[in-house]
């Protein structure tokens, strides 16, 4: 090269802006001419106003009925997939009676199944299971016959952004019920629906390392990564590339699906802010079917909402670009302690068990309290309160600091250690410096995928920092918080960080994100299994017995938001709760690029103005068909 070349390169490395990074399944798009010989598939546009841009049916389609789709049409749209479409059966057909009847088969999914990555690599099945309506749920010997129930009708198994963008159009173009699935964690039957066309984007699995990316303000380490990668396989692309990158903390969560579209917590969030913050670009599929690279330099209401405005709102997530980091080690100890009143007591016999309720209380109350010093030294603590029956309880935690050394670690600890052992009387040993380890963030054993279906109900509050300085209101809360586990019998699972807007930087602070993540330092968690086989009379019973302790919560800390992903579906006052004073500009944003409402989730902007119409009344249920809700 002439120098006169050489300084041109320096020149455009300095200020090339990296823009529409695409992977080769997003180079392979639907051409308007593809629609000719099958209509159903063509484009939109959302600023036409013509009249096929609407529909003003009160319902979606729904099987059987005259406006669905007939089995050619459908094979049209197979052909115009590729042979993507798939029509499963729900995995626990085999257990039923029937066609589907295989004993083998049923008594591997009950025994086996939820060791492996099989619940997470079918088209159909979420971790969460009672949205569905549990009419196939997985027993050695049900019972009565299966159902599809809230499962969807149909899933493109997609792995271009043709198939997405076919099936984007051919739902809106068919007043089709449209649902999105990754790895189906969500907790309130986000990624299903009955009577529906799924687009599944699981298989999206690619990933790109960018060693320079430059965008407005940022300019450093970059990752390129598809939409169905999930944290697991995230953390080894990390470690073979000796980088960091914040991710899910759940190891089979969705590195870029909803956990990004909401927030995203992980052992980083203290250190470098929330998984929205990371983003840099996305490459989504709106919804009058074109594909948009959504930055900071373009479409900027999208690029905003996109970033904590919720999942499957505003489009099809295909790809996004984060932020990478150098390669860092985490450290991590754990502290945990039983209470059982009618246990002698004896420390020898049982460390870390006690028989004083009030010490036990007034320790995790200062466990609590600690936290503040681990997250200043960038870290988190994960905990749980167990209600063990009989007055007794367990709290267990861990503590995790990337970047710290073990010596620098135990210091930090020590004085909760003794606090708890001479204030409180609590039996708890600070760990040797040979019991802690660094181990590096990236891998981590995060080597396999594993995950069953369950039915845990989560309420979440995000209780805000002022907290920690206010002595009465803490108690207060902490009184509140105890009361819960004590008289309500819920788990109490708490996970401290601070994610702030200092962290989160350039582009990350300005963003959709509810801002009550900005100033919290505990996400609140009541957790409850749902049982199976209840009415909706007595659900709709259950969630107002929890309401109460959650409504202590926000009389206490009224400007505490709640993270949409671990909380509840059938939150009441949800818009406040979930998107706080960024909604009403969400629903501007999602009726300008959704007029159609293709994109329908519980509790994401723009859902009231439709409702599952569920036989049963189950509340939240998603097996039902959708309908606009009536204006009077
Ligand atoms: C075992 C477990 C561990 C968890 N750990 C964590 C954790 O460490 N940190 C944390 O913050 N949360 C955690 N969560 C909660 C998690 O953030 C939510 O369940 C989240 O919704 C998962 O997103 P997903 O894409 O993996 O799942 P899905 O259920 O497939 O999707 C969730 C929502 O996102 C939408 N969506 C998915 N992909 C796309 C896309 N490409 N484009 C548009 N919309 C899309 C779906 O339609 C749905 O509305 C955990 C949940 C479980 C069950
Ligand atoms: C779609 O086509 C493929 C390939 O021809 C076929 O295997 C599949 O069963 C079809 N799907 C449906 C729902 O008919
Ligand atoms: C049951 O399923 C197993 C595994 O897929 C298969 O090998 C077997 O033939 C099936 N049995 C029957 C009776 O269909
Ligand atoms: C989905 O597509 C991928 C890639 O073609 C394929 O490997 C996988 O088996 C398909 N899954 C199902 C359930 O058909
Ligand atoms: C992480 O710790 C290991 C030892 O466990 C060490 O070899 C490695 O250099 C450390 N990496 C970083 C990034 O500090
Ligand atoms: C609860 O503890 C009391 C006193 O030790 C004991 O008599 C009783 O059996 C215990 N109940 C249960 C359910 O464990
Ligand atoms: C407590 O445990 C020690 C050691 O096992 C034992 O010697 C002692 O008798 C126990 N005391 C009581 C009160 O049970
Ligand atoms: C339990 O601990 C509290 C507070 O430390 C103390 O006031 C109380 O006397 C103790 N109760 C018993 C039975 O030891
Ligand atoms: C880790 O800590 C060291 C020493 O405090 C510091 O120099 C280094 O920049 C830190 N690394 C990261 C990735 O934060």
């Amino acid at each position: 090269m002439s120098p006169l070349g050489i300084s041109l390169a320096i020149f455009l490395l300095a200020f090339w802006e990296v823009v529409g990074k695409t992977f080769s399944y997003e180079s392979i798009r639907l051409d308007p001419a593809d629609s000719h010989d099958f209509p159903a598939i063509r484009f939109d546009n959302k600023a036409a106003g013509s009249p096929r841009t609407t529909t003003t049916a009160r319902c979606r389609a729904w099987p059987g009925s005259n406006d669905w789709p007939s089995d050619s049409e459908w094979q049209q749209l197979n052909t115009s997939l590729g042979g993507a479409l798939l029509k499963p059966l729900p995995p626990a057909s085999a257990c039923y009676q029937g066609d589907q009847y295989n004993e083998s088969t049923c008594r591997w999914l009950v025994n086996q199944a939820g060791r492996t990555h099989f619940w997470l690599d079918d088209p159909l099945s979420t971790l969460t299971q009672w949205p569905q309506g549990s009419t196939c749920t997985l027993v050695s010997h049900p019972q009565g016959s299966c159902t599809r129930g809230g499962f969807p009708e149909y899933v493109v198994n997609a792995t271009t952004v043709k198939q997405v963008q076919a099936a984007v159009n051919f739902a809106r173009n068919k007043n089709l019920r449209l649902v999105i699935k990754n790895t189906g964690h969500d907790f309130g039957g986000r990624s299903m629906g009955a009577g529906s066309l799924s687009i599944w984007v699981h298989n999206l699995k690619s990933f790109e390392f960018i060693p320079h990316y430059r965008v407005g303000q940022y300019s450093g380490m970059a990752v390129h990564v598809g939409a169905g990668v999930e944290s697991w396989e995230h953390h080894n692309h990390m470690a073979a590339h000796n980088i960091a990158v914040v991710a899910p903390g759940g190891s089979t969560v969705g590195a870029v699906g909803g956990w990004i579209s909401v927030a995203g917590h992980g052992l980083l969030t203290s250190k470098y802010g929330l998984g929205a913050d990371q983003v840099l670009s996305n490459n989504i599929v709106t919804a009058d079917g074109h594909f948009l690279t959504v930055d900071p330099n373009n479409h900027k209401d999208l690029w905003w909402a996109l970033r904590g405005g919720g999942p499957s709102t505003f489009g099809v997530i295909t790809s996004v670009v984060l932020k990478a980091y150098p390669a860092i080690n985490i450290t991590s100890t754990s502290l945990s302690f039983t209470v059982n009143p009618f246990l002698p007591l004896n420390r020898t016999l049982t460390p870390n068990s006690l028989t004083n309720i009030t010490s036990f209380w007034n320790g995790v109350s200062l466990a609590y309290h600690y936290c503040a010093h681990i997250i200043a030294a960038g870290g988190l603590c994960y905990s749980y309160i167990y209600p063990l029956g009989n007055s007794s309880f367990t709290f267990t935690s861990s503590q995790t600091i990337p970047n710290i050394t073990a010596p620098a670690l135990t210091a930090l600890l020590s004085p909760l250690y003794t606090q708890l052992n001479t204030l409180h009387t609590i039996p708890v040993t600070l760990p040797t410096l040979a019991a802690i380890r660094a181990v590096p963030y990236a891998g981590n054993s995060r080597r396999t995928g594993a995950a069953e279906p369950a039915n845990t109900r989560y309420r979440s509050r995000l209780f805000p920092s002022y907290v920690w300085g206010h002595a009465m209101l803490w108690a207060e809360v902490f009184a509140s918080v105890r009361a819960a586990v004590e008289d309500g019998g819920y788990t109490f699972h708490g996970i401290a960080y601070s994610p702030t807007a200092e962290m989160a930087g350039w582009p990350g602070r300005d963003s959709a994100v509810h801002e009550a993540w900005r100033a919290t330092a505990l996400h609140a968690i009541l957790n409850e299994v749902q049982p199976e086989g209840i009415t909706a009379e007595e659900a709709r019973g259950r969630d107002a017995r929890v309401q109460a302790y959650v409504d202590r919560w926000q009389e206490l800390m009224p400007d505490a938001g709640a993270y949409m992903n671990e909380g509840d579906p059938a939150e009441s006052n949800w818009q406040d709760r979930f998107y706080g004073s960024h909604y009403q500009r969400l629903l501007g944003i999602k009726r300008e690029w959704d007029p159609w409402g293709v994109f329908w989730a519980r509790t994401t902007v723009g859902s009231e103005e439709w409702a599952v119409i569920t036989l049963d009344g189950y509340p939240a249920g998603q097996n039902g068909r959708l309908c606009r809700v009536q204006h009077k």
